[in-house]
């Protein structure tokens, strides 16, 4: 496969985005689930210049963060483009000195993929306010990492 490149998401690519989005269900956006896009931290991953996958972050407050949003084309899954981009968030916010990162999630495969890749653990679970994301889970698992953690492990070349 040809290079995965990471950049920062832009207003051009909404299309794209949303294209992406919605083979996820995840494309109901403004809705109480995802009131906005917003493009100050999200970023896609493109490979022979096409937008494959998509993420983003909020910031919570100086040291709290949550993740947004992760879709990588069922086309391209496993190949790492997941993984790329959630490496290059998770660096991003550990740079602006996020330690307690956040993410909500519904698929029992990808909670087990943030265990075991990332380092989160199961903190809880929150309803969903309506159906985002897979139509018969009706709840969001709350996963949380330890960014200080985590950038240790990356250091000692482990995941
Ligand atoms: C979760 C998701 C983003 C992962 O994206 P992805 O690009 O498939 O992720 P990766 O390729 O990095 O990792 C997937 C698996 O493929 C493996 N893999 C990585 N590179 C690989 C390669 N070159 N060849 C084969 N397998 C590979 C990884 O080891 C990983 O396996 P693991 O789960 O046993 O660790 C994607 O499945 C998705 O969009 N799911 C639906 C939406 C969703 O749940 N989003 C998250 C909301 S919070």
């Amino acid at each position: 496969m040809s290079d995965i490149v990471i950049e920062k998401a832009r207003e051009e690519d909404k299309a794209d985005i949303f294209r992406l989005l919605k083979m996820a269900n995840m494309h109901n956006i403004p809705s109480p689930e995802m009131p906005e896009l917003t493009y100050e931290n999200y970023y896609v991953a493109k490979v022979d210049g096409k937008v494959v996958g998509f993420c983003g972050y909020k910031i919570l407050s100086k040291t709290e963060a949550k993740t947004e949003l992760m879709v990588v084309d069922p086309v391209c899954r496993g190949l790492g483009i997941g993984y790329r981009l959630q490496e290059y968030r998770m660096r991003d916010m550990f740079a602006r000195g996020i330690k307690t990162l956040t993410t909500n999630t519904d698929l029992p495969e990808t909670i087990a993929w943030y265990k075991k890749n990332f380092g989160y653990q199961e903190v809880g679970a929150l309803k969903k306010f309506h159906e985002f994301g897979d139509p018969n889970i009706d709840t969001w698992t709350t996963l949380q990492v330890d960014l200080d953690k985590w950038q240790k492990t990356q250091e000692r070349g482990q995941t």
